[in-house]
């Protein structure tokens, strides 16, 4: 009989599907590992909820790095059905209220024992907590992955630079709102994703979004990095090939003649003033499912801006001006993209305290059509109350 049709194998199973229901599962530890992967030592799970949906984390810890990846219970059962007795051959299993120690010895005997917890201080409660304050603390980017220290974030031990704390955070964030856009939108279970970055500079998130989707979505992508500088351009080729990565490339050229086709994932951060507006109108028009901008160097709304006049005695001063022109560039770059079939949020991405470029426009494209005649006709009140004559990206959007 294999084990896997043994009674101790069902009961095991029983008992981690009932703690995860029951929401007393703490801990799974998969180890005595045998299977061909040389690097692994052994996986711990550990239950998580990411937008309102429970789940198993899984981390993979390896001699060199960890990797986690987040699954349903139903194929988490079906992995301890596939790996126990053939990779793994001991699992620890610790409730609120039990330890389950399943094993299986050299030849095939299997043992299941069942003690209560004694350490009841960490109770269903406190696990509750741990859930969420993991969560807190969880990075989404591995500290070792080999691209950080190619681009100089971290230093050959894997320790995060100083002077690079500052980027390791943005990196951070933004792969964390774009996991979830990601899941959102189901680009996860795509075989292929198509992503471009416009205006990718030295490009620490072009690479951080390749190795995400390569690293721990296992999701072949075909990333583009556009960029004015050649030197830049020159540069990211030469380390792309230098950590022998398939599936990212950089092209010298112009956000604003650049033709792009069939793109998933349109990313365009700190593209100066309206290179931000053609990026947009690029991943509108080829169809992008996230849109994701962070816009910067407003100037073309600015000089058109007629104060109202009840809002001139507060818009007579400069600063007050230029927040304005930049809500409006921003505010009308969102109404527009509503307008055009995508959900769209505005928000801080990383605190000010770290960068003062630091407002992220997030789009992603509706599943159901629905009627926007209000939307533009807001967007045409705004302008009017304004006295704006044109904003880029609607100028682009009605060629
Ligand atoms: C501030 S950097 C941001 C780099 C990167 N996106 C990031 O956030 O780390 C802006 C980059 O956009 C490039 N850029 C500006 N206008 C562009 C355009 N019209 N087409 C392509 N690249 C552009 C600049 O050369 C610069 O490297």
């Amino acid at each position: 009989m294999s084990i896997i049709d043994s009674a101790q194998m069902q009961e095991f199973l029983q008992e981690c599907s009932a703690a995860f229901t029951g929401d007393t599962f703490q801990r799974l530890v998969l180890s005595k590992y045998q299977g061909n992967d040389t690097e692994l030592n052994r996986i711990t799970l550990r239950p998580l909820m990411i937008k309102e949906q429970r789940l198993l984390s899984f981390l993979y810890e390896y001699r060199t790095n960890h990797v986690t990846k987040n699954v349903c219970l139903k194929d988490a059962l079906q992995r301890f059905n596939e790996w126990l007795g053939v990779d793994f051959f001991n699992a620890h299993l610790l409730t609120d209220d039990w330890e389950i120690q399943f094993s299986i010895a050299s030849k095939g005997k299997l043992k299941l024992k069942k003690y209560r917890n004694k350490n009841t201080a960490i109770k269903k409660s406190d696990a509750a907590k741990n859930v969420t304050h993991d969560r807190a603390k969880k990075r989404f980017v591995a500290q070792d992955r080999p691209y950080l220290n190619a681009l100089g974030v971290t230093d050959a031990k894997g320790e995060i630079i100083p002077a690079m704390s500052r980027k390791w955070k943005q990196i951070n964030k933004f792969i964390e709102v774009l996991s979830r856009a990601i899941n959102q939108t189901g680009l996860h279970e795509r075989g292929e994703v198509h992503i471009a970055d416009f205006g990718s500079g030295k490009a620490y998130l072009t690479f951080a979004v390749h190795d995400y989707f390569a690293d721990q979505l296992n999701v072949k992508t075909q990333v583009t990095g556009v960029e004015l500088r050649q030197g830049l351009v020159d540069l990211c080729n030469k380390t792309a090939t230098e950590l022998s990565l398939d599936g990212i490339n950089f092209e010298q050229g112009d956000v604003q003649h650049f033709k792009a086709q069939g793109i998933n994932i349109m990313i365009a951060l700190h593209a100066c003033d309206v290179a931000t507006d053609y990026a947009l109108h690029m991943g509108i028009r080829t169809g992008a499912e996230i849109i994701m901008c962070s816009p910067c160097c407003h100037k073309q709304i600015r000089p058109q801006l007629k104060s109202p006049t009840l809002l001139a005695p507060l818009l007579q001063h400069g600063i007050h001006l230029g927040q304005e022109a930049e809500m409006l560039t921003d505010g009308l770059r969102a109404l527009l993209l509503e307008a055009h079939g995508y959900d769209t949020q505005v928000f801080e991405f990383v605190s000010l305290e770290h960068t003062s470029k630091n407002k992220m426009i997030l789009a992603q494209k509706r599943k159901k059509p629905r009627d926007n005649s209000d939307i533009l006709k807001q967007i045409n009140a705004l302008k009017t109350f304004y006295g704006i004559q044109e904003h880029c990206l609607e100028t682009l959007l009605a060629s």
